[in-house]
C-alpha cells in the first residue's frame, strides 16, 4: 500500500463522523447496544466489536490499522508505553521452564524484563552479542521459545542479521521479537525478513513531538489475537483515545521528519568523524561502522541517533564539553523535534552501583529537526572547552 495513502486515508471512515477530516477522540469507556443479540455478539468477539475501551476503541483502532500497514503486518496492538508492548509480546509467548535468547545491552527495561521479572516466573535467558550468527545458533536450547532482538541497538548501534534470525527461529519454533524503534518502519521492515513480532516505542519517531508515551507491536492476526486475549486484556496496558489522536497527528509528517533527521544526523556524524577531538563515531550508515555492509542490506535510513567517543582524558573533560552545549538539551529519549544529548559520564561513580559497560567518554546525540549547521556551530563552540 502506498505510504501516502496509509498516512492520509487508511482506517479513516469519515462518513461515520460527519465527514470530519481529523478523526474524533472517542472519549468513552464503554459502548451501548440496541438489543441482546448485538450485545451477546460483542461479548463473543470483543476484538471485532466496540464493547469496552480497555479492548477496542475507534480512535486507537485507526492508529492500529495505520501502524500495521507501515510495518507490512496483518494487525497491531497499541499500548500505553513501549515497555508494555515489549513485556506483553514476550510474556504471551513463554511459560515457566522456557528459555529466552536476548541481545546484550538492549533498552535497559527490556534487560530488566528478561534478567529480573521473567526470572521470578521461572523463565531463563541467555544474552548474546547478536553480531555473530554462530553464537546465536549455539545459544538455542530445546526449551528456547523467544528471541529478542534490537537492531540497531540504540546505544552501541550493533545490528543483527535479521534474515538469519528469522530463519533460525522458524526452524526451531521460536517466536522472534524485535525492537525496531531506531530504524522506524520507514527504514526497516523486519517482517519482510521473517521476524514474527515488531515492536516500537511510539514515544520516539512515530509520535515525534515528545509529548506522548506509547508503544505498539505488529504481527499476524493470529499472534495479535493471542496477545489481546491474554496479556493485553488481563494487564490492561492501553493507550488513551486522546493520546492515540495525538499520535495520529504526529504520524502525518513521519516521512518528512524521518528524512530530515536522517540527513541531518549523517551530516553531524560526518562533521564529528572529521574532528580532531573525536576518537570514533558510531553510526550504522557511516562506512567506518563495523557492520556497515549488513546495515546497508537491512536498512534504507538511520534516523538521527548516534554515539561518539570524545577525545577526553577525564570525566570532568566530558562534562565540561557537554555543559558548554546550548542547542542540544540534556535529556533522555529521542525522536522528537529537539536535539538531545546523553553523556555516559553521568552514570559513573554512583555509590552502590557498578560503573556502566560503556566508556566514560561515550556520548549519545539525537539530532532533531533543527538546521544541522546550527547544531554543528554549537558542537564547535563546545570543543573549545577541551
Ligand atoms: C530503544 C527503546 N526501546 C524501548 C523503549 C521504551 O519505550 P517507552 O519509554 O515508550 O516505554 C525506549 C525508551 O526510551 C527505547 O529507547
Amino acid at each position: 500500500m502506498d505510504l501516502s495513502d496509509i498516512l492520509t486515508h487508511l482506517g479513516e471512515e469519515r462518513s461515520q463522523y460527519f465527514n470530519a477530516i481529523s478523526p474524533p477522540i472517542i472519549q468513552t469507556s464503554n459502548f451501548a447496544f440496541k438489543d441482546t443479540a448485538s450485545f451477546r455478539a460483542a461479548f463473543l468477539d470483543e476484538r471485532g466489536h466496540h464493547l469496552y475501551s480497555r479492548g477496542n476503541n475507534p480512535t486507537t483502532e485507526i492508529l492500529r490499522k495505520k501502524i500495521a500497514a507501515l510495518e507490512k503486518a496483518e494487525d497491531s496492538l497499541v499500548f500505553g508505553s513501549g515497555v508494555a508492548a515489549m513485556a506483553c509480546a514476550v510474556m504471551s509467548n513463554v511459560q515457566a521452564g522456557d528459555h529466552i535468547i536476548c541481545v546484550e545491552n538492549p533498552y535497559s527495561w527490556t534487560h530488566k524484563l528478561v534478567s529480573k521479572l521473567l526470572l521470578k516466573f521461572g523463565v531463563d535467558h541467555t544474552f548474546v552479542s547478536g553480531t555473530d550468527n554462530q553464537e546465536i545458533a549455539d545459544a538455542i536450547r530445546p526449551e528456547t521459545r523467544v528471541m529478542i532482538l534490537e537492531s540497531p541497538n540504540s546505544i552501541t548501534f550493533k545490528i543483527q542479521d535479521l534474515k538469519f534470525c528469522g530463519e533460525i527461529c522458524r526452524a526451531h519454533g521460536i517466536t522472534s521479537i524485535i525492537d525496531n524503534t531506531f530504524a522506524s518502519p520507514l527504514y526497516q521492515n523486519p517482517h519482510t525478513w521473517g521476524i514474527d513480532i515488531v515492536m516500537h516505542t511510539i514515544s520516539k519517531y512515530l509520535n515525534g513531538h515528545s509529548d506522548v508515551v506509547a508503544g505498539v507491536i505488529t504481527g499476524t492476526q493470529k499472534m495479535m489475537d493471542k496477545i489481546f486475549a491474554s496479556e493485553f486484556m488481563t494487564l490492561g496496558p492501553i493507550l488513551s483515545p486522546h493520546d492515540a489522536a495525538m499520535v495520529l497527528r504526529g504520524l502525518r509528517t513521519l516521512p518528512l521528519r524521518m528524512e530530515r533527521v536522517h540527513r541531518s544526523g549523517l551530516a553531524v556524524a560526518q562533521y564529528l568523524e572529521a574532528h580532531a577531538k573525536v576518537t570514533q563515531v558510531i553510526h550504522p550508515l557511516l562506512p567506518s561502522f563495523d557492520q556497515h555492509d549488513l546495515a546497508l542490506q537491512q536498512m534504507s535510513g538511520a534516523g538521527g541517533v548516534f554515539s561518539f567517543l570524545l577525545k577526553a582524558q577525564t570525566i570532568e573533560d566530558v562534562n565540561a564539553f557537554v555543559d558548554r552545549l546550548e542547542r542540544f538539551t540534556l535529556a533522555v529519549s529521542w525522536g522528537g523535534h529537539e536535539s538531545l544529548v546523553i553523556p555516559f559520564s553521568i552514570f559513573y561513580n554512583i555509590e552502590g552501583r557498578e560503573n556502566p559497560a560503556y566508556p566514560f567518554n561515550l556520548i549519545r546525540l539525537y539530532v532533531g529537526l533543527e538546521d544541522p549547521d546550527y547544531l554543528i556551530q554549537d558542537l564547535e563552540n563546545a570543543f573549545t572547552a577541551l
